[in-house]
C-alpha cells in the first residue's frame, strides 16, 4: 500500500537536505574574534594615532611620561632596551598595569642589519625572555634601532615589526618649543610618532603635544589597537610605519 508513497518521501527528503545545505551556505559570514583589548566606542572618521617612546625605561623621565599619560588617560607604547631594564624593572611593571603596549628595541640597542642568527637571537629573543619573566607571557613587537632593516630581520623577528611616520629627531636638541611644534604640524591621522622617554624635553614636548592634538579631535591608541581599528592583521616580519 504505502510503496508508491517511498520515491514521493525520498524526493521529499533529498529537497530538504539540499535546501538545507543551500541555507548553510547562505549563512552570513562568522564576525571575527577581536584578539585586542581596545574598548574604544567606535567613532566614524576618528583620528587616531599612536606614541611609541623608544631606548627607555629612564628612572626620571619615564615615571614623569607616566605621570602624564596617566593624567590624561592616554595609552602609549614603549620598546626597551634590554639593559634598561634592570636599572627600572618596575617602570616595566607599571606600562604593563596601566594598559600600554611593550615591545622590544634590543638588547644593548644594537643595529640588527648585518647581524648573525646567535646575534639577533641574543639581542631580540634574550630581551623578549627577560621581559616576559618581568611581566609574563605576552607579544612582544620589534623596533629595531635606527630604524635599520635588512633581508634577515623579516625572516628572524618572529613578530610585527614597528617603524614610524613622524620623527620629530627629539635627540638632536632640547628645544621642547621645536618638538611640540613638529608634533603639531606633522600629525595626521594614522600616524606613528617616534619620540625617546629617557630626555626631559622629549616628555614635556610629549604632553603638550597630547593636549594640543586631543583639542583637534586625536585619541592616542596602542600600535596594536590603531592597526586593529583600521582593520589591520598584524603579520610577522611585515614592517608598519602607519595606518592611516
Ligand atoms: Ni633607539
Amino acid at each position: 500500500m504505502g510503496e508508491w508513497k517511498r520515491p514521493e518521501y525520498l524526493i521529499r527528503l533529498v529537497l530538504v537536505v539540499v535546501l538545507a545545505l543551500f541555507g548553510l551556505t547562505r549563512l552570513p559570514p562568522k564576525s571575527v574574534p577581536s584578539s585586542g583589548d581596545l574598548q574604544l566606542p567606535g567613532v566614524e572618521g576618528e583620528k587616531l594615532v599612536a606614541l611609541t617612546f623608544d631606548d627607555g625605561p629612564r628612572p626620571g623621565t619615564t615615571d614623569c611620561l607616566l605621570d602624564g599619560l596617566a593624567q590624561r588617560g592616554v595609552k602609549a607604547t614603549f620598546f626597551l632596551v634590554g639593559t634598561q631594564i634592570s636599572y627600572a624593572p618596575e617602570l616595566v611593571e607599571r606600562m604593563v598595569r596601566e594598559g600600554h603596549q611593550i615591545g622590544v628595541h634590543t638588547l644593548e640597542h644594537t643595529a640588527v642589519a648585518g647581524l648573525s642568527r646567535e646575534e639577533f637571537a641574543h639581542q631580540v629573543e634574550g630581551t623578549r625572555r627577560w621581559l616576559c619573566q618581568l611581566v609574563g607571557e605576552r607579544e612582544l613587537w620589534l623596533r629595531p634601532p635606527y630604524g635599520i632593516v635588512d633581508e634577515h630581520t623579516a625572516q628572524w623577528a618572529d613578530s610585527p615589526i614597528v617603524l614610524w611616520s613622524v620623527d620629530p629627531e627629539d635627540w638632536r636638541d632640547t628645544d621642547t618649543r621645536r618638538i611640540t611644534q613638529h608634533l603639531l604640524t606633522h600629525t595626521g591621522d594614522g600616524d606613528i610618532i617616534l619620540l625617546h622617554d629617557i630626555y626631559p624635553s622629549s616628555v614635556d614636548s610629549a604632553l603638550a603635544a597630547v593636549d594640543g592634538l586631543r583639542e583637534r579631535g586625536f585619541r592616542f591608541v596602542t600600535v596594536e589597537q590603531l592597526l586593529e581599528r583600521r582593520g589591520i592583521v598584524p603579520q610577522n616580519g611585515q614592517i608598519y610605519r602607519q595606518a592611516g
